[in-house]
């Protein structure tokens, strides 16, 4: 009997010495790119980061942070030539059982407008858009809208 492996996806804790390989993906994945201080900050504050790798290569990555009942989701990417693949929804499905893990009962993240594929991964799994921050990101001219989502976990 023959027998098809398939490759599974691998998530586990982001760690100092894999800042490197998430930023060359965060430079390609962004016109305003995380710089690794962010990422090393993260790491140091204790937020919830993880990686993503299937047979070792790292496919995308998160970082949340939690806060008492609540979750914020900082950074959720996947490598442009990874998406459209499920990679960006089984991340945040962990995500949202680690926020619950920790009491978390609501998530929120902001995501610009001009993200049409963020958005529709993110109402996809449930989150609502309940507000606008102005001028929260920067942008090719001048800064941009956010977009505040979220969700009951
Ligand atoms: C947003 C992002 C994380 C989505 O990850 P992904 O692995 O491609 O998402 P999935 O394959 O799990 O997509 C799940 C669903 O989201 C929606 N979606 C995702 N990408 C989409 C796109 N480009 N256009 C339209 N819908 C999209 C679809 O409904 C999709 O389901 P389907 O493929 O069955 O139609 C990824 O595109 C990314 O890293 N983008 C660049 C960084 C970024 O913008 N991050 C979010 C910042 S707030």
């Amino acid at each position: 009997m023959s027998a098809v492996l398939k490759s599974l996806p691998q998530l586990a804790p982001l760690q100092a010495e894999e800042i490197d390989a998430v930023l060359a993906i965060e430079d390609r994945a962004y016109p305003f790119p995380w710089s690794r201080a962010n990422f090393a900050d993260s790491l140091a504050a204790g937020y919830s980061a993880w990686t993503c790798r299937i047979d070792g290569e790292l496919v995308g990555y998160a970082v949340m942070m939690l806060v008492l009942d609540e979750a914020h989701l900082l950074n959720l990417t996947v490598a442009p030539e990874w998406q459209r693949a499920g990679y960006g929804s089984l991340v945040m499905r962990h995500l949202f059982d680690t926020a619950r893990g920790h009491g978390a009962k609501r998530m929120f993240l902001e995501v610009r407008p001009s993200n049409g594929s963020g958005q529709a991964l993110y109402r996809r799994l449930g989150f609502e858009t309940i507000g606008r921050r102005r001028g929260y990101y920067p942008a090719g001219a001048g800064r941009e809208d956010a977009m505040v989502m979220a969700v009951d976990l």
